[in-house]
């Protein structure tokens, strides 16, 4: 490997599994329960917003009892320590990342939520995003404007994930791209491991095993996250 200083890492949902939150796609994985096409599409909003806003309510709620993995707290130590940039980007919609990094004091974590947040609610009228814990099937109003227009925040099928110009400012700038958690089947996520490579970078895949998009990366390490990725990040340090 060449001098590393800038990291992106991308996280999905087996990097918040062994924290109890369900991945999407392992058996017995959330769209197993679940058509996407009924709860996780702008249309299905449309078409019945109680069965839709009732699905996140339940999914808001229940990560608000789960805790950060040491997943989780390895990559906030990451971000603390490492001398370059690391930029953590996650499709997880939960709070884990953001908790882990509080819990170790890292004030301002470089941490982008590109599939949305449960804890977010988007107000349609005014556009504003209002921090959220309680449910939305009340049609509460919204803090901003008083409308009755607040959907969750969460990215869904047919719709343009965020800060992408973000992202692919950091995939420019990373000398090492990280993969951790994910099946590597959605996208615009799921290419950045090439996107990754064709900037230059080293890329590197932990997963509990072989994703999708396994054969490229330069390297891939599979088991569950709670032990590959905090090895690795004493790795990192360490070097
Ligand atoms: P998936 O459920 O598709 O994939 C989870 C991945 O994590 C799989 O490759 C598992 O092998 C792996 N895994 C499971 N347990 C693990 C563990 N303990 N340690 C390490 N890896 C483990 O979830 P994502 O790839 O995150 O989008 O799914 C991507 C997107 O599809 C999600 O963000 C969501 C979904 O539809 C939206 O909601 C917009
Ligand atoms: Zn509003």
């Amino acid at each position: 490997m060449g001098t590393i200083r800038n990291i992106v890492i991308l996280t999905g949902a087996g990097v918040s599994a062994e924290s109890g939150i369900d991945t999407f796609r392992d058996s017995g994985g959330l769209w197993e329960q679940h058509r996407v096409e009924d709860v996780a599409t702008p249309e299905a909003f449309a078409r019945d917003p109680d069965l839709v806003l009732r699905f996140y309510d339940m999914r808001r709620a229940a990560i608000q009892t789960k805790q950060p993995n040491a997943a989780h707290l390895a990559l906030a130590k990451l971000q603390a320590q490492w001398p370059g940039r690391v930029t953590l980007v996650t499709q997880n919609v939960d709070d884990l990342h953001d908790r882990a990094a509080a819990a170790l004091g890292v004030a301002a974590p470089d941490l982008i939520h590109m599939h949305g947040e449960h804890l977010n609610a988007w107000c349609t009228a005014c556009d504003t995003r209002s921090r959220w814990a309680g449910p939305l099937i009340t049609r509460s109003a919204c803090p901003s404007c008083g409308s009755a227009a607040l959907r969750p925040d969460i990215v869904w099928f047919g719709e343009i994930p965020y800060r992408m110009d973000e992202i692919f400012e950091a995939l420019r700038e990373a000398d090492l791209f990280v993969s951790i958690g994910t099946s590597g089947v959605v996208y615009p996520a799921a290419g950045f491991v090439r996107n990754a490579r064709d900037l230059g970078a080293e890329t590197l895949e932990l997963n509990l095993e072989p994703s999708q998009g396994t054969a490229w990366f330069d390297e891939a390490r599979h088991g569950p996250a709670t032990e590959v990725v905090p090895a690795w990040v004493e790795e990192m340090l360490g070097a």
